[in-house]
Formats: C-alpha cells, structure tokens, sequence
C-alpha cells in the first residue's frame, strides 16, 4: 500500500469536500492563498513550524495567519474562541490546528469540540492507510472513518439530578443524521469506494441511535450502487483488529468515531501518523493532526511532525493545489521509507528539527 495509495486516497479525501456548497476547489486554485494556523499547546507549535518550514521548501502558494485559540469567556459568561481567531477563520475558510490542551472536568470547555460548533465542522473524515516501510502487525489497510462531529455524547448537556448523581444526554437528531450519512454516501460514490457501513448500538440504545440508523438506511436507499452494510460497534471492533482489510468507509456518531478512528489509526502505526479532516457545512474547513499535546516531550524537538503534515497534505488537496501536496507527501513517505532520519516514535533517533530537514531537503530534490 503506501505511496500510491495514499496519494489516491488524500486526493479522494478532498473529492467530496470540494463538491460540497460553497467550497469549491477553482476559488482556491490561483494566487496566494491564506490559512488560518493554530498552533495549539504542547508539541503544537514545533510540529506547526515543522509544517510551515516543508510548505517554504516546496513553495507552496500559502500565507499563514497564526492565531491562538486559547478559551475565554464572551458575553453571558459563555465560552468561546478569540474574536481574531474567528475573524480569520470565517476569512480564510481553511485552517490548519495543532492540538489543544484541555482540562480535566473543571475550567473551560475543549476548545477542539467549541472550533466544531463554532464553524459547524459536522464530519470528522480520517483516512487511515498503512504507510510503506512503517511496519505494523497489520499490512493493506485502507479504510477510512466518518465521524458525526457534532452531537451524539459530545453534545456537552449534563447536570446533576441529585447529589451523587450525574446526568449526561446523548443527543440525536434527525437532521445531523441524515447530513453525514449523505456525506459517508457521497464520499464513498465519489472516491470510487464501494461499500458505507454504518456503526451502531440500536440494539441498546434503541431511539437514539435508532434513529441514526434509519436515516443511514434510508440514505442508503439513494446510492443502490454503494454496498450498504450496519454493525454493532463491539462487532465492528473485533473484526476490524481480526482483518481490517474488509472495511471501506465506515459511519457513525461521535462518540464511537472518537474511540474507533483512534483504534484505525493504530493499526497504521498510531496518531502521529494520521491525518484529519473537518469539514464544515458552511464552507469551512479545519485539518488537523488528532494526537495530543504531547506534554512529556514539549520544548525537547523530540516531535514527531508527521499527522500534521499528512492533514496539511489532505488541506492542500482541499485546495485543490495537488502538485505541492504530492510533492510534499513523496518527500515524506519517502523519508519514513528510507528509515535513515526517523523520530523516536517511529524507531529512530532524529530530532524533529533532523527529521523536518530531511522532508525539505528531499521536496527540494523534487523541484
Ligand atoms: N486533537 C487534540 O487537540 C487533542 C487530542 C488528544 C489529546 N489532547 C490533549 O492533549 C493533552 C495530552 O493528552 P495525552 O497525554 O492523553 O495524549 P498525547 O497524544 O498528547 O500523548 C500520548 C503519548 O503519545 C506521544 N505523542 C503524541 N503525539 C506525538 C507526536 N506528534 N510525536 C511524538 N510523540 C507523540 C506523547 O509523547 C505521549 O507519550 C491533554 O490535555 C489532552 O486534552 C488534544
């Protein structure tokens, strides 16, 4: 797999972002485009300046607008992102984020789950494929995962009943629903994929994601030339570390996208590996590395850059500048093939600084 698949595959990615309102490839095609960056807490702005030195080599047509996305608090008392933050945002329609801390059961909200609902980012598209040379138990993987990005648990309502007792609603809603199971169907018709399984517990939770099913059913009625398929998560689990080989896309709400695009992202070598998309119904659109902030290696260039460089990769297919993404991503694979300049996750002993030389070095070479 590798190389030539992921070069499809990423090319794919965008297939459906760009046909969705309001965001077509053309409007990024010409010029110097500007993205939004936030560089996030941690490791965020290493592997952002790694990403920001690669697109200098490969001369990639991007300005960057750096904007802190740190949580305050607005009108009312509630959260919200910083008004520049926004402003930019709601301009650029791109951005690219590193990760965000965020703190345990007390002070602000995630700030990742308030960047989704401020811009409606409602599918969470993460293609995982195993990378050439980055051996795994697991080869030939090529699956990609859609997330319901909005509601379902991550809806934020609980409270307390009593004391001692804690309540937390899963919301569903017919309309969400509906929305990214026309997204599942759509990306799978437009990459050439052929089978959309929908991911469930309507077994136990039988009105929630009852109704998530019916609306994947009843999309699936529209696209009779994509297999449709349904399966209970903890079945979709035990196959897919069985043989990952027999899923395509795979759709479902929030919660479980949380936990088993994490569990994909494992079988090609984990979360430093694997790229992110969030795509928004508005036309925005906010790629993303999904590791976190890395606190126990912070400041030591220890980081590995590589998620953020694969969802940079995915953003400038968005944009419809291929060429670059290409050349880039060759110079990435071909760097983690080689296995000479590797970081410390990857079984290496480089720097981040050595490992993000090498990628520019190698784009260089391209030219
Ligand atoms: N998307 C996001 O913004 C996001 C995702 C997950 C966690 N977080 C936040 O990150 C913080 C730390 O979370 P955590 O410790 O559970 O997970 P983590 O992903 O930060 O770290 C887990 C392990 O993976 C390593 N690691 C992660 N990314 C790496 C990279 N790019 N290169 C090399 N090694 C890497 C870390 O060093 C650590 O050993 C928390 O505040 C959490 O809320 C943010």
């Amino acid at each position: 797999m590798a190389g030539n698949a992921w070069r499809s595959l990423l090319t794919q990615a965008v297939g459906v972002a760009v046909r969705k309102p309001a965001l077509a490839s053309a409007s990024f095609s010409r010029g110097v485009k500007t993205v939004t960056m936030i560089p996030g807490d941690g490791i965020g702005p290493e592997i952002s300046a790694a990403v920001m030195k690669i697109f200098e080599a490969a001369k990639a047509p991007i300005t960057w607008e750096e904007r802190n996305v740190t949580a305050i608090k607005g009108p009312g008392g509630r959260w919200m992102i910083p008004p520049d933050a926004k402003e930019s945002m709601d301009r650029s329609k791109i951005g690219l984020k590193g990760p965000l801390k965020t703190p345990i059961a007390a002070g602000h909200p995630s700030m990742n789950l308030l960047l989704r609902k401020t811009f409606d980012l409602y599918a969470n598209v993460r293609p995982c494929v195993s990378i050439e040379g980055y051996k795994t138990p697991y080869t030939d993987v090529n699956l990609v995962t859609i997330r319901e990005n909005t509601e379902g648990e991550y809806s934020g309502i609980e409270h307390m009943i009593v004391d001692g007792v804690v309540q937390s609603i899963k919301l569903i809603t017919e309309n969400a629903s509906r929305r990214i199971a026309e997204y599942a169907f759509e990306y799978a018709r437009n990459n050439k994929r052929t089978s959309v399984t929908a991911v469930h517990k309507a077994n136990i939770m039988r009105m929630s994601d009852g109704l998530f099913l019916r609306k994947c059913r009843e999309v699936a009625e529209n696209y009779k030339d994509i297999k449709f398929t349904e399966m209970y998560l903890d079945t979709v689990c035990l196959n897919m570390v069985q043989d990952p080989t027999q899923f395509d896309v795979l759709v479902m709400p929030n919660l479980y996208g949380d936990i088993l695009s994490d569990l994909c992202a494992g079988l090609i070598g984990g979360l430093g590996v694997t790229p992110s998309g969030n795509i928004g119904a508005n036309g925005v659109a906010i790629f993303e590395s999904v590791h976190g902030t890395a606190p126990d290696i912070a400041g030591m260039d220890l980081a590995n850059p590589t998620a953020l460089l694969l969802s940079a990769v995915m953003m400038l297919h968005h944009m419809g500048l291929h060429d670059h993404a290409d050349k880039i991503q060759t110079a990435c694979f071909d760097t983690i093939r080689d296995k000479k300049v590797l970081t410390k996750d990857l079984g290496g002993s480089a720097k981040c600084s050595e490992f993000t030389a090498e990628i520019c070095r190698r784009v260089q070479d391209l030219d």
